[in-house]
């Protein structure tokens, strides 16, 4: 039977700074302790990164030049690279130009997409349309970010659920069936007030005053978010099967943005999905924002099967999901 053609992830690799944050570390900066962090978020440590120029891009570059090593592209054969990032090396040019330049991408064109903890799901839709479409044949698409840039480390409220990392996938075409099946995309722009950074953009540049008030910080209002967030993950995932005429039962892995063990649980609960069956290494690496996605695929890589149903969800100030086979 002809099957459609479809944009499937034919590699995947990712990369974290080898520095450890852990929660007795947190304990001397904030005050925190470990059974609050542990049983509140799931989170036990957290990766940081510490070389000395390094940014969101190499750390990007890293997990870009292990995917292409394990799959055998040559980096010219890279004909778009999307790195998904709030924590971009600069305000521009984009991230993603520069990971080219350091991956020797010299014949691909990259764009940065910032849609925070949802950007990796739409940096993998967006990416999969140039496949499907055929207007290109491989691309790369990286979830970045280095939270550490932008945590107060004096904030106990955000400062123990971040970590630092990069996770990078290859899209190519396949007609076999397998490939990325559907997305559900949402966005919700109200949102912010609960989550953002409120300085260094056009609507309160930088200043003395905004270092001083400590403005460009992450600030969230957890409690909110959390709501939204199992509300926003459970509905699409829901939304997803129903329109692809499959039950849970069906699916082999959920791979949930990584943001707090108890969203993560609360998410496989209302879908009365078996944890052991949720992709999880938020104990290891906190929240990576666009990178935790890939993180998991990268870790669970080994566990999966050709055909198995995967569905990736997430949320920020938006809750996208995908399913995968
Ligand atoms: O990727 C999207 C990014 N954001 C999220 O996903 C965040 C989602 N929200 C959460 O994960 C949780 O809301 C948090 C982990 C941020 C907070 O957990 P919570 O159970 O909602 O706690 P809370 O904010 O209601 O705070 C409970 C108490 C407060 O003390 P009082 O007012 O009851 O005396 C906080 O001040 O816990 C206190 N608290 C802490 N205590 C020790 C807040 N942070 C800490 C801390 N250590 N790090």
């Amino acid at each position: 039977m002809a099957h459609k053609i479809r944009a499937a992830i034919t590699g995947v690799h990712g990369w974290v700074p080898e520095d450890k944050l852990t929660n007795a570390d947190l304990e001397k900066m904030v005050d925190t302790n470990d059974e609050w962090i542990t049983s509140r978020t799931g989170i036990k440590e957290r990766r940081i990164l510490r070389t000395p120029g390094w940014a969101t891009s190499d750390m990007a570059a890293e997990a870009v030049k292990g995917l292409l090593e394990k799959t055998g592209v040559k980096p010219g054969e890279i004909d778009l690279l999307i790195v998904a990032t709030v924590t971009g090396d600069m305000v521009f040019p984009d991230t993603a130009n520069t990971v080219c330049d350091k991956v020797g991408a010299t014949n691909a064109f990259g764009y940065d997409i910032n849609a925070a903890c949802s950007g990796f799901l739409f940096a993998l839709a967006t990416g999969a349309q140039f496949v499907v479409n055929e207007t290109y044949q491989k691309v790369v698409v990286v979830g970045a970010d280095m939270m550490s840039s932008i945590v107060d480390y004096q904030d106990r409220n955000t400062c123990v659920i971040f970590g630092d990392g990069a996770a990078a996938v290859l899209l190519e075409a396949r007609r076999d069936g397998t490939g990325i099946q559907d997305f559900v995309l949402r966005s919700d722009g109200s949102g912010r007030v609960h989550l953002h950074m409120k300085a260094g953009g056009s609507k309160c540049p930088p200043s003395a005053e905004t270092v001083a008030q400590r403005e460009h910080y992450v600030f969230q209002d957890g409690k909110r978010v959390f709501k939204f967030a199992v509300e926003g993950m459970v509905s699409t995932v829901q939304e997803i099967l129903r329109r692809n005429h499959k039950t849970i039962d069906e699916v082999n892995w959920v791979v949930p943005h990584q943001a707090n063990m108890r969203i993560i649980s609360s998410v496989a609960e209302h879908l009365h999905f078996p944890i052991e069956k949720v992709m999880v290494n938020i104990h290891k690496y906190g929240n990576t924002t666009a990178a935790t996605l890939g993180l998991c695929l990268w870790e669970y890589q080994n566990q999966l099967q050709k055909g198995d149903n995967i569905v990736l969800t997430a949320f920020g100030a938006d809750s996208p999901g995908a399913l995968c086979t």
